[in-house]
């Protein structure tokens, strides 16, 4: 559903940039887990809503994630040639299409849930879009990202590396989640901190396996080349820790999120 549904946001008619239109769609429509955007409708219908209502939102959490994969493949940071199965967005259109593409999907983002608050204009609504902006900013996912490439070559303590993965990664998994607690105007707070405590450790949990995934899956699992962190020298997970350490943490993890959830069987309200 809500690929169909970015297809639709997508199409848009133009004249002359039309490369750059193509390019957006290459990326969204190369397939992926839809992971962001099923944690976030899925937390909808927990408590209650009807997931049609959200759609747009859903499709602009996948265009940001998607941009950020555009963004994280170019040369200047990951220098990776393979994504979702595919070539990268810069190795089909080039750098300077594939840095535009994913500037557009970030504002088209933004000007779906712009658009979104002001048809559903609710302090909750408003506050939610401010948790996904701010995930996606300076304090989050791009705070990740600049600490990640910073590090490249370099060894880092555990919690400079837990710092880059809860944010690169975490950031905008958890607030996949907690936009959709936020809808609820009468969600009790426990139940908000234990939405929040689950997707917490879930988006943590997701970049410790991704680590793992790149060093033991294949390349045409994963859809990008195994053994790129190794190549590029990045610290990860278990490079630090070792891979059984890891693999403990990524249970740990996971174990703490499952257990954040006691108690909130759906429906919650
Ligand atoms: C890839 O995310 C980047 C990371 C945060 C590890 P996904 O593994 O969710 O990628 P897609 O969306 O399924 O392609
Ligand atoms: C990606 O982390 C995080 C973001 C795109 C924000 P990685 O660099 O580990 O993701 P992959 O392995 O390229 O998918
Ligand atoms: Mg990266
Ligand atoms: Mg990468
Ligand atoms: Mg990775």
């Amino acid at each position: 559903i809500v690929e169909k549904y970015m297809d639709e946001l997508l199409s848009i008619n133009v004249i002359y940039e039309k490369k750059l239109i193509e390019s957006m769609k290459y990326s969204v429509q190369a397939g992926g887990k839809r992971l962001r955007p099923i944690l976030f409708l899925e937390t909808i219908k927990l408590l209650n809503k009807n997931p049609f209502d959200f759609i747009e939102i859903a499709c602009a959490i996948e265009m940001i994630h998607t941009y950020s994969l555009i963004h994280d493949d170019l040369p200047a940071m990951d220098n990776d040639s393979l994504r979702r199965g595919k070539p990268t967005n810069h190795v089909v259109f080039g750098e300077a299409t594939a840095i535009l593409a994913g500037d557009g999907l970030l504002n088209l983002a933004h000007e779906i849930m712009i658009a979104f608050v002001s048809k559903k204009l609710t302090k909750n609504n408003i506050n939610g879009i401010n948790i996904i902006s701010k995930a996606a900013g300076i304090n989050g996912m791009i705070a990740g990202q600049a600490v990640d490439i910073e590090s490249e070559g370099k060894s880092i303590d555990i919690d400079t590396m837990k710092f880059i993965h809860s944010n690169k990664t975490g950031a905008l998994i958890r607030s996949s989640v907690l936009l959709a607690a936020y809808t609820a105007d009468d969600l009790p707070e426990k139940q908000l901190n234990q939405l929040d405590h689950y997707a917490k450790c879930l988006g943590l949990a997701f970049q410790v396996q991704d680590d793992i995934l790149d060093i033991e899956s294949d390349t045409q699992t994963l859809g990008k080349t195994r053994g790129a962190d190794a190549a590029a020298g990045k610290p990860t997970y278990p490079s630090i820790i070792g891979m059984s350490a890891a693999k403990r943490k990524l249970d740990e993890l996971y174990l703490e999120a499952v257990a954040a959830l006691e108690g909130l069987n759906a429906p919650l309200l």
